[in-house]
């Protein structure tokens, strides 16, 4: 686990070590094009909720119980009762072709060998079948949109589920994308040899408007409301899960459409600036559910630690987006597996020095404080 790190001035090279997240960060940032960092880092207008999103785990202390026995600790959990080997997934992010030439087939293969739930974006470069065939026993959900042509999103649901998917995550937070700076001053677009391979040529051509940030010209509904989960219900079986819920009033809503569950999410601060740090939610959520359905995170996730708080706090899983992201850079499936591997044995040893033996264990009782 090493990078080559140059330094000019000395004019040599050394090792590296990739000891945590952020050391995949700094390789990312070094090793992709501008524009792709660029667009996988931003934040919408001035970047704040992105990056509350990591100083709220800064502001939260743990309460650590001693003299416990911790030989033996044990990561599991269930996720809509499939068992995962610790409660981290991979969020879903688009066009991973742009960080890795294998773009999500690696991701697939990585989570599949860690034992971890990987959801699949609707905008990815390669298809659901070529991520199905690459990793053929990976515990999949699929992270949908809706289409202002309803059938395009119908037939992506058919598919999925006859792929095996376990879930169908539905995007809440995107009746517009959010005002990204960079990625309008880059002019960002997928680059012409990449392809949303889950979508036919006609759809694509629609679908490259997604750089016209703020305006209504991208194919993805405004019009989306409570009454559109009705509807997804109506075409599948599968479990559907709400991802972007803020808000306990929304939380509420969500349970009372009868979804299975809820991603407290804020798209990694991609969308609205100036809204809230997703774990500062998490405990009105958490409260107002009241385990009726599970409830799961995103954003600014970098740290065992930053795991265990979430779980202490009510999560059920945790997903992390740019980290594999920074992972498929580095080095494709290994990288991604690297990443998932520290956040393993970074939340394995904060259990153990927090006194749990296993994640039934972790509870609010270890909080100390939250300051805001
Ligand atoms: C984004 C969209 C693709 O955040 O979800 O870039």
């Amino acid at each position: 686990m090493s990078i080559l790190s140059c330094n000019r001035d000395e004019g040599h090279c050394a090792e590296m070590s990739m000891v945590c997240l952020t050391d995949f960060e700094e390789y990312a940032k070094l090793h992709l094009s501008k524009t792709t960092w660029d667009y996988y880092a931003a934040g919408a207008d001035e970047c704040c909720t992105r990056d509350d999103n990591l100083q709220a785990y800064k502001r939260i202390r743990l309460r650590p119980r001693i003299l416990r026995d911790v030989s033996v600790s044990d990561t599991r959990t269930t996720v809509l009762g499939m068992e995962i080997s610790f409660p981290v997934g991979i969020a879903p992010t688009a066009f991973h072709c742009m960080a890795w030439h294998e773009g999500e087939l690696a991701t697939a293969r990585a989570t599949e060998a860690v034992n971890t739930c990987y959801i699949t974006s609707t905008y990815s470069t390669c298809s659901v079948e070529e991520i199905c065939a690459a990793a053929p026993n990976g515990y999949r959900w699929f992270q949908l949109y809706l289409y202002r042509d309803r059938k395009v999103s119908e037939q992506i649901v058919h598919r999925v589920e006859a792929l095996g998917y376990k879930a169908v995550v539905l995007t809440v937070d995107v009746p517009y994308t959010g005002k990204r700076r960079d990625d309008i001053r880059n002019k960002f677009k997928l680059p012409p040899h990449l392809k949303l391979k889950n979508f036919d040529e006609m759809f694509q051509q629609q679908a490259g408007s997604h750089e016209e940030y703020g305006t209504p010209a991208n194919n993805l509904d405004p019009s989306i409301s409570w009454k559109d989960v009705r509807w997804l219900q109506s075409l599948t079986s599968l479990p559907i899960i709400i991802k972007g819920i803020l808000t306990k009033e929304d939380a509420e809503l969500a349970v009372e459409h009868g979804v299975q569950g809820i991603i407290v999410s804020n798209h990694g601060g991609r969308q609205l600036d100036g809204g809230p740090a997703t774990i500062d939610c998490l405990p009105e959520i958490v409260d107002t559910v009241q385990g009726r359905v599970e409830v799961y995170m995103d954003g600014g996730i970098r740290l065992g630690s930053d795991v265990l708080k979430a779980i202490a706090l009510g999560a059920r899983c945790v997903f992390v987006g740019r980290p594999a992201i920074w992972g498929l850079a580095y080095k494709g499936e290994e990288g991604v597996r690297e990443v998932l591997q520290i956040l393993h044995d970074e939340f394995r040893l904060s259990m153990a020095l927090s006194g749990c033996r296993n994640v039934a264990e972790i509870n609010r009782n270890l909080i100390h404080y939250s300051k805001l």
